[in-house]
């Protein structure tokens, strides 16, 4: 959801906000702008490789702002496009958020003579600004005075061109990473293009505003002139956010795999005592004990790890959970109290919806926890304690690596709270023994790539899919279709096995292919039951299935194997076909899987 860039230093910051936004390309690509004070705003439709076109060599400059929009107000135009102008061409502003009053503002402004140029939202913001310089005559105090007024959510980065080699960023509801250097500083939306310049960053809270010159900067609130937030330092680095070689991100990232796995169960397994070890948890276990509910929320592939969440706690650790997307949480009156535990599942630890929903748990006094990739992000702060993913940085738009690594997390999760209500040290040492396992199956998934590349290609022509599953792979089957859609724009429709007789086999017929997933589990023969009836019906079956499995083949004759695992942890196999699936489809159709349309990698508005 947009990206903000900004650097002032003594280089040339041309080269340097670029390469920023390259970085951040993911975030969102309608259209990119960039500005640098006194060699002026160059923007454009589309993504960076545009804008690069229209940049002239008189871009010189030490400081500047950059921009990558995600519309919101206003189409994705050259208007449109960020940096946002006042009336007098001296302010300049990027912007990730929404200014929802911005439509009484825009009012006020103009009666008071101000000539708007574009349909954003953020417009306002740099006509507050100038409005504000003219009371304050003070670049710091104008920008502080306009937030005053502004509601909604805000990453903001802001030149001015009566102080150039300053910049003034904000947030509010929105992520902003200040990077630091040696003579030189940086904003940006997260952390992976910092990662070439420096490891050393300040993740802004809401309310802080960031003063940046080349020589130093400083952290100050509405009301403080200075406050002193935590250095960190950043644990990957730029090896893990570039390609590797793979054509797109996301199968370098669906690749990582069994590493990703390896790293999220790394030094947290302790199989001989059937426990886990989690040392982001240690400060509420005693509250932990005691807990008589969870309701999991999550967005998009982040919500359907979480049902399959639901699905190991109560069977393992005997614990009621419900599931929840952020956005329908945070607006009804769940009855939440302190004897539940809201958890908050996410990638990014910036996704509003669920983030709102954490802010509401706590007001109503739950415990929160999180399940969180991103290191330092809003989330993993806000929530009581929680459970790093350790997946590093995922950049390709749809989740992969992070979904199965969300999977791991919540076994371990499910171990963890298990033992602490009576689950048998021979489950706990089984669930663990399987868990180490896991990479080496991954792999082995991976290695049927050539086989999924062609199944990809056949059914690539499909207009519709069907993906069904049952118990642990029902979520999968959610998850699945929603993959198939991101990235190859083919309407996919997830669905229980079980319900297809109610509803979705009306749709089967020779075009309307169904993807089974269908491992030899406790709900196998039902699965069975179920792709036979898609077949009496002249729908072509695509399954996923247990290695060793020949009853399938007698019925159909595409089928991906996994390798047999507990039940439970099925889900963390039979999602890796899917995935290439979707991704060898996408590429099939001719699509940039990395950027898939309209979509954005991490959603930081309603
Ligand atoms: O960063 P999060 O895990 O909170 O993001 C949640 C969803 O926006 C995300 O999973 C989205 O559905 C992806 N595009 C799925 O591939």
């Amino acid at each position: 959801m947009c990206g903000i860039f900004a650097y002032t230093g003594n280089k040339e910051s041309l080269p340097i906000l670029l390469d920023g936004l390259q970085s951040l390309e993911y975030r969102g690509y309608d259209s990119v702008g960039i500005y640098i004070p006194n060699a002026g705003i160059v923007k454009s439709v589309g993504a960076v490789q545009e804008l690069k076109k229209k940049i002239t060599s008189t871009m010189v400059g030490t400081s500047g702002i950059a921009h990558l929009r995600w519309a919101t107000h206003g189409e994705p135009t050259e208007v449109n496009a960020h940096p946002h102008v006042d009336c007098s061409d001296t302010i300049y502003v990027v912007h990730n958020g929404i200014i929802e009053n911005y439509k009484e503002l825009k009012e006020k402004l103009i009666s008071l003579g101000h000539t708007f140029r574009s349909a954003t939202d953020t417009e306002v913001l740099a006509h507050l600004i100038e409005h504000q310089l003219k009371e304050t005559e003070d670049f710091e105090l104008a920008v502080v005075a306009s937030l005053h007024e502004v509601k909604g959510t805000y990453g903001i980065a802001v030149s001015y061109k009566g102080d150039p080699e300053k910049i003034i960023a904000a947030r509010l509801g929105a992520p902003v990473v200040l990077g630091i250097g040696i003579n030189k500083y940086f904003i940006a939306s997260d952390a992976s293009p910092l990662l070439r310049h420096t490891k050393d960053v300040v993740y802004l809270r809401d309310g802080d505003i960031a003063v940046l010159t080349p020589q130093n900067y400083r952290i100050r609130t509405y009301t403080d002139v200075e406050v002193i937030r935590k250095k960190q330092v950043l644990d990957f680095d730029v090896e893990q956010v570039k390609k590797d070689g793979y054509e797109h991100f996301m199968l370098k990232e669906i690749m990582e795999g069994p590493q990703v796995i390896e790293n999220t169960i790394r030094g947290r397994l302790v199989p001989e005592k059937g426990l886990v070890k989690l040392g982001g948890l240690d400060a509420v276990n005693e509250q932990l004990r005691t807990i008589e509910r969870i309701i999991i929320v999550g967005c998009g592939t982040a919500y359907y790890a979480g049902l399959v969440g639901e699905y190991m706690l109560e069977e393992y650790a005997g614990i009621p959970v419900e599931v929840e997307i952020g956005s329908e949480f945070r607006y009804r009156n769940a009855p939440v109290d302190k004897h539940t535990v809201l958890l908050a599942v996410s990638q990014s630890g910036e996704t509003a919806d669920t983030l709102e929903a954490i802010r509401e748990a706590k007001r109503k006094g739950a415990l929160t926890l999180g399940i969180v990739n991103a290191v330092g992000s809003t989330i993993a702060r806000e929530t009581d304690a929680g459970i790093y993913n350790h997946a590093g940085p995922e950049i390709g738009v749809a989740s992969t690596k992070a979904f199965i690594s969300q999977l791991t997390a919540l076994a371990l999760l499910t171990v963890h709270l298990g033992r602490q209500r009576g689950m048998s040290i021979d489950v706990g040492r089984n669930i663990t023994k399987e868990l180490k396992l896991l990479p080496e199956k991954i792999q082995s998934v991976l290695d049927q790539r050539e086989l999924i590349y062609s199944l990809a290609q056949k059914y690539a022509g499909s207009r519709d899919f069907l993906y069904m599953g049952r118990k642990y792979n029902y979520p999968i089957a959610f998850e699945g279709a929603l993959k198939l859609k991101e990235i190859s724009y083919i309407h996919a429709e997830g669905c229980g096995a079980g319900e297809m007789k109610h509803g979705p086999i009306a749709m089967i017929d020779t075009e309307f292919p169904t993807l089974a997933i269908a491992p030899h589990d406790s709900v196998y023969e039902k699965m069975l039951s179920n792709i036979e009836e898609i077949k009496a019906r002249k729908g072509k079956v695509l399954a996923i299935a247990t290695e060793g499995d020949i009853r399938l083949t007698d019925i159909i004759s595409d089928i991906i194997y996994i390798p047999q695992t507990l039940e439970m942890l099925t889900p963390i196999l039979s999602a890796v076909p899917l995935q290439l699936f979707a991704y060898y489809t996408g590429v099939a159709k001719g699509f940039n899987v990395d950027r898939p349309r309209n979509l954005a990698k991490s959603v930081t508005v309603e």
